[in-house]
């Protein structure tokens, strides 16, 4: 520990939490800040349980460097998560199973005095950056570390665990291919990434899809149809059709498998893989079968890649708290990480431009897109 570190800060005491959607890497970051702050600064962590319902019901723990051990390969994440905590809309359930939306900010901000807690690092995606960015306008100094596997928070090139989700993509194309070949069917592999396409793109264009269907692009039946048959017409007796599970259909709608108001985001997409597999089916004559990957796509160790974004973020973030520099997010712009502005993460949602290079790459290898491209 570094004296001189010691004496130039008044961090003692840096609360974390990961909220939202769990993803491959949170542990990584839970690790990488422990060891930063409690070795290289001599600060007590504290660990909030499922994000900021922890905050709510006033459940934290004291982190240790010993709890670390092994934490970079382990999936989920040690101190749970939430998606259904934001203060602001924080679900009471009823005894007679009604649920009442209340703000609960003022608990939020009484826990975090009464834990004395100098500042917190909240991990997490959109929604925890937005909790994190009205916490820091009441004074809370935060620093945000940006996960999801749906790579869809501006101000940072990459979230870490979009890298696991697609490796997870490209695998599940790979053992899906032979079988297609085999039985000479139309594969249909519906995959996670809300509003966003990019692990459609990304998994689809590295497993080799014919077919990748995201929402940035609007597709026609016709021409998914066309692809397909072309394909059989050249002798290619099987077709991989990759859609994104908010990918709209050609009237413009989404596919909503539930609404529950008791999340941050009230819409669970889901369902667009059957309802494309049915009409490629109709529409082709040939044999359909759909394969919704869903939460296997968060499940797991995190890749090497992610290992070491999370790593890096974590470490960032650490130094970030303990050296006062907050309302920021910590973010990978190229190969650097740097602080953004918190406000810059949460300005618009990252989505995939639709003459993006990547695009342009799959076109160009004969990947269809459902459109005229
Ligand atoms: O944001 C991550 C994500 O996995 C999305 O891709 C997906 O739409 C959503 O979370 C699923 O949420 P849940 O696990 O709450 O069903």
């Amino acid at each position: 520990m570094d004296p001189d570190l010691l004496s130039s800060f008044d961090t003692r005491r840096v609360g974390i939490l990961t909220g939202g959607g769990d993803c491959p890497g949170l542990n990584a970051v839970i690790r990488a800040v422990t060891r930063t702050v409690r070795s290289g600064y001599g600060a007590t962590v504290v660990g909030i349980e499922d994000g900021f319902e922890g905050l709510v019901e006033s459940r934290v723990r004291e982190l240790d460097v010993r709890d670390m051990t092994g934490m970079i390969r382990e999936g989920g994440t040690m101190l749970g998560t939430s998606s259904k905590g934001d203060p602001w809309h924080y679900p009471i359930e009823g005894t007679d199973g009604s649920t009442e939306i209340v703000d609960m900010s003022a608990r939020v901000l009484e826990s975090i005095e009464r834990l004395a807690l100098d500042a917190m690092v909240a991990v997490g995606g959109d929604g925890t950056m937005h909790i994190a960015h009205k916490l820091q306008a009441r004074g809370v100094n935060v620093v945000g570390v940006p996960k999801t596997i749906d790579n869809d928070l501006a101000a940072t090139d990459r979230t870490f665990g979009f890298d696991t989700a697609v490796s997870v993509v490209a695998e599940s194309i790979d053992r899906l291919a032979t079988t297609a070949s085999a039985h000479h069917r139309v594969m249909v592999i519906e995959v996670m990434g809300r509003y966003a396409g990019w692990i459609a793109l990304h998994g689809g264009l590295a497993g080799g899809a014919n077919v990748i269907l995201i929402p940035e692009i609007p597709f026609r039946w016709d021409a998914v149809f066309r692809a397909v048959r072309d394909r059989a017409t050249r002798g290619k007796r099987f077709s991989i059709v990759c859609v994104a599970e908010g990918a709209k259909l050609p009237d413009g709608s989404e596919v909503i498998q539930q609404t529950d108001v008791k999340r941050t985001d009230a819409k669970r997409l889901g369902g667009i893989g059957e309802v494309v597999a049915r009409q490629i089916e109709q529409g082709t004559g040939l044999e359909t079968r759909v394969t919704v990957l869903g939460h296997l796509q968060r499940g797991g160790s995190p890749t090497a890649f992610d290992r070491v974004l999370a790593t890096s973020f974590g470490v960032a973030a650490g130094h970030c708290v303990c050296r006062g520099q907050y309302g920021v997010m910590v973010a990978l712009r190229g190969t650097e990480i740097v602080p953004v502005p918190i406000e810059d993460a949460i300005a618009r949602t990252s989505l995939v431009p639709p003459d993006h290079q990547l695009v342009g790459a799959a076109r160009a290898v004969g990947t269809s897109f459902g459109d005229d491209g």
